[in-house]
């Protein structure tokens, strides 16, 4: 590892890193990715653990604060996540400023970047109190506000949150209860819900969290980073792929037609890509997608569902691309968004809140990156360089003559 600050600072050097493939932007605590293993550490605790082992609310405060809580810390925590979970009644009219047929994460970037109109007493990111008030309104509301644009755009009533329910279970309350027939909360969807939002959590710095930190870096408050954290998340490339791998499985349809779409996806004069396949750090199994493809068994035994042709399909695909020549000279694997959709889509919902559903999973992530990089004694506003490949200077030339 080289540090390029002081030659660059002496003038000695200048990187071009399209994509930034090489270029850390930061140090940081948090979270430590071996691609190479296939390993993804929490404050240096193994994912299939947490996964396993911990819940979504003990993870939070994980990534927040640097170790995992005790008794009494984790209530007070969750205490306090709980009280924080309803928003401004008056956002209410914002929702129903949108297009009912609006995608439900053009909702949310609206919403959230409209929150710092709603709460002024947590966007001064120079008071430590307010920066922390802010975190904890972020991940309790995000919950709140992706069920309410599902809510909206199936054109159902807003379901209020419930304080004697935990996070998950309090999301798919919110998403599924209509007032003629409250949800059945089934204990082990809600146990796997919560499984993937602790899967999503945080993931270093990819391209939506770089978003943040780099939105926080000009010292922007952390509902408008967050925001811009959402409209990154959205392309099919990042947090859209968990759309774009569900669909792609369908259209596939069935497993004899894998051999083709396989094909399609080598040859290079044909944009179509796997979705749900390869990582730009991961060059070996993403460890979130085994707990995945485990979860994806449990919930739809769960729910009755067999045969599944669409699981069927992955579970092909995946073993079929796994000997291929093609997949195993450029370590192309299944990611984190190759199963999620099966489930959320086991669990009822359409393909248009599963990126929703990734962005409130990953905005503690966010604001731990947020918080981290706002302490960072080294923290500049993030100012990337060109090369400039465009004309040389020349003489302006009236319109007359041209
Ligand atoms: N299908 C077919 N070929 C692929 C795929 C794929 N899914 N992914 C990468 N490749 C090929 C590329 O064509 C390229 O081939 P080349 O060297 O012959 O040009 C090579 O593998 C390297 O790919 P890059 O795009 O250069 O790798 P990069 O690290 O920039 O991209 C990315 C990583 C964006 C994830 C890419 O693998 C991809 O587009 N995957 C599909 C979308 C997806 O699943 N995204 C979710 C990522 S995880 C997340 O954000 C939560």
């Amino acid at each position: 590892v080289i540090d390029i600050r002081k030659l660059y600072a002496q003038g000695d050097v200048f990187t071009f890193d399209p994509g930034f493939t090489s270029t850390a932007s930061c140090e940081s605590t948090i979270t430590f990715i071996d691609g190479d293993k296939g390993e993804l550490l929490y404050r240096g605790y193994p994912i299939d653990q947490l996964a396993s082992q911990s819940n979504y609310i003990e993870v939070c405060y994980l990534l927040l604060y640097g170790e995992l809580p005790d008794k009494a810390q984790y209530d007070e925590f969750s205490y306090r996540i709980t009280r924080h979970t309803m928003v401004h009644e008056q956002m209410h009219n914002f929702f129903r400023g949108f297009r009912r047929d609006a995608h439900p994460m053009a909702t949310m970037v609206g919403v959230v970047g409209a929150m710092s109109a709603f709460y002024h007493d947590s966007t001064d990111v120079t008071d430590e109190w307010q920066r922390e008030v802010a975190a904890i309104r972020m991940i309790a509301k995000m919950p709140t506000i992706a069920a309410m644009a599902y809510k909206y755009s199936i054109g159902q009533p807003f379901v209020y949150p419930r304080n004697d329910l935990d996070y998950a279970s309090n999301f798919l309350n919110m998403c599924f209860s209509v007032p003629a027939e409250p949800y059945k909360i089934e204990p082990a969807l809600a146990r796997a819900m919560d499984r993937i939002f602790t899967l999503h959590a945080d993931h270093e710095q990819n391209a939506s969290t770089s978003t943040v930190r780099l939105a926080g870096s000009s010292g922007a408050n952390p509902f408008a980073c967050i925001a811009a954290g959402i409209a990154c998340l959205w392309g099919p490339a990042h947090g859209g792929a968990n759309q774009a791998a569900l669909e792609m499985l369908r259209t596939i349809g069935t497993v004899d037609k894998i051999p083709e779409y396989v094909a399609r996806a080598k040859d290079k004069n044909d944009p179509f890509r796997l979705m749900g396949f390869g990582h730009r750090v991961y060059k070996n199994f993403d460890p979130r997608a085994k707990v995945m493809k485990e979860s994806a068994d449990e919930v739809l035994d769960l729910l009755g569902i067999h045969n599944n042709e669409t699981l069927k399909v992955a579970k092909e695909l995946e073993r079929i691309a796994l000997e291929d020549e093609y997949f195993i000279e450029k370590k192309l694997y299944p990611n984190v968004d190759f199963y999620s959709g099966i489930i959320l889509e086991a669990m009822g919902f359409p393909t248009a809140m599963f990126t929703p559903i990734f962005a409130l999973s990953r905005t503690v992530g966010w604001i731990a990156q947020w918080k981290e990089m706002i302490g960072d004694k080294n923290q500049k506003i993030g100012r990337p360089r060109q090369l400039y490949v465009g004309e040389a200077a020349r003489d302006y030339v009236d319109i007359a003559k041209r």
